[in-house]
């Protein structure tokens, strides 16, 4: 759907943005069934204004999930309940010391090589071992947890149609259907023995004075794991990209490594790992005297609205000290990123420890690199990167 866009386009799709920004913030995809909001007021208040556009909202070709990310109030509002106190900021900063080990024991595997995929060997694993941990999968079913998780990282691509997006469906539901026999089996031992986990919070937790049903857990595992997982694997890519790209302001990080958080929000407005989310009007809108009719499918572009020159100075330089930088890579409103904290944490750490480890870190080829199918999720699908061979 979204890879109308060229390859070229999709590593790179701001000067497309401005460009249709300037013709018109609100535009209708040929075809009438899809409006694009393009400026940084008209994504805040679709993504905002959940009365008038709801969550429940899919891709042509399929109906929405019954994740809590595409259900509405109140719905939206008692299952979010059930997990928001696992994804404080207090609750994440325990995480600290064992996302460090994580970190440390992946660059250790390759640093001895002076080369690497950032992508398979070290930013896609390193979220997908913190989610698993933090649901509590036990270290032995390890392996069947990275094969799901693939399965669920190429769901993202069913959104670009065709054979490979037939293939990536059928490959879910597979994984899917793997996932809830073995949930079947470790929920009644969560039951019997209460751990310090999401899975036993997802058991205990009640909606309405009920406990939630399997589907339902099913749902939370398969949501945490995809949101948990390819977005912070990009926040990490694109970081180093952009990076590399702007060797000055890596030095300014070298030389004021207190200006890591800034930088981090900075990746977040100036490569948005998430570049648009999906809403469906409840009733005929205008906005910027546009009319968009009720039931089409909109497509909030936050990657956009970041690069928005009304709200951004010089929206197009990369300034890891930017203040204010009120961007809306976490999205806004009741469906705010809930796990906004802990890929903050997991980015905190990972790329001063990748950064200061790795000497000479470097792309290893001046090929463009290969961006992910859809524009939907921004970042490289494989980063192949080199450095000076260090010591473990
Ligand atoms: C850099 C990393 C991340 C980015 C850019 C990101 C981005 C977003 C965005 C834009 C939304 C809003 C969706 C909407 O309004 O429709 C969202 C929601 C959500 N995110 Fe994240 N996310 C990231 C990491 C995480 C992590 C680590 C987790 C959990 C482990 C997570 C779990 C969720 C969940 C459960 C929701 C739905 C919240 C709701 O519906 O109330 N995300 N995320």
């Amino acid at each position: 759907m979204l890879n109308f866009i060229s390859e070229d386009m999709r590593r790179n799709p701001y000067p497309l943005y401005a460009q249709m920004r300037s013709v018109s913030p609100v535009l209708a995809v040929p075809g009438g069934e899809i409006w694009m909001i393009l400026d940084y007021e008209g994504v805040k208040r679709a993504i905002h204004d959940h009365d008038t556009f709801s969550s429940r909202a899919a891709p042509p070709g399929g109906g929405p999930l019954d994740w809590m990310i595409f259900t509405d109030p109140p719905r939206h509002t008692k299952l979010r309940s059930v997990v928001v106190k696992a994804f404080t900021p207090r609750s994440i900063a325990g995480l600290e010391p064992r996302i460090r080990e994580l970190s440390r024991e992946l660059v250790d595997r390759t640093i001895e090589r002076g080369e690497m995929d950032l992508c398979a060997d070290y930013a896609v694993q390193l979220p997908i071992l913190v989610i698993a941990e933090m649901l509590g999968i036990p270290l032995a079913d390890r392996d069947r947890f990275k094969r799901w998780s693939d399965a669920i990282l190429n769901l993202s691509q069913t959104i670009g149609g065709g054979e490979e997006g037939a293939r990536a469906a059928r490959e879910f539901g597979a994984a899917r259907e793997e996932i809830r026999a073995y949930l079947a089996g470790i929920l009644p031992e969560r039951r019997r023995a209460p751990e310090d986990d999401l899975l036993t919070r997802l058991v205990e937790a009640e909606v309405d004075g009920e406990r939630l049903v399997e589907d339902e857990i099913l749902d939370f595992f398969l949501l945490l794991l995809l949101a948990g997982s390819e977005t912070t694997t990009n926040l990490i890519t694109n970081a180093i990209l952009c990076l590399l790209d702007h060797p000055s302001e890596l030095a300014r990080l070298r030389a004021s490594p207190a200006l890591w958080p800034s930088a981090i929000e900075e990746v977040l407005r100036y490569r948005s790992p998430v570049q648009a989310v999906f809403r469906a009007p409840r009733r005929d809108v205008e906005m910027h005297g546009q009319p968009i009719p009720a039931g089409k499918l909109v497509l909030a572009m936050i990657g956009s609205a970041n690069r928005d020159p009304k709200v951004f100075e010089a929206p197009e330089r990369f300034d890891v000290g930017r203040d204010p930088n009120p961007h809306v890579g976490f999205g806004h409103g009741i469906h705010f990123c809930i796990g906004a904290p802990l890929a903050r944490l997991e980015a905190k750490v990972a790329l001063p420890d990748l950064v200061s480890r790795l000497e000479g870190l470097r792309l290893a080829s001046n090929a463009p690199w290969e961006p992910r199918k859809t524009l939907h999720v921004h970042g490289p699908t494989r980063l192949p990167i080199r450095f000076e061979p260090g010591r473990r």
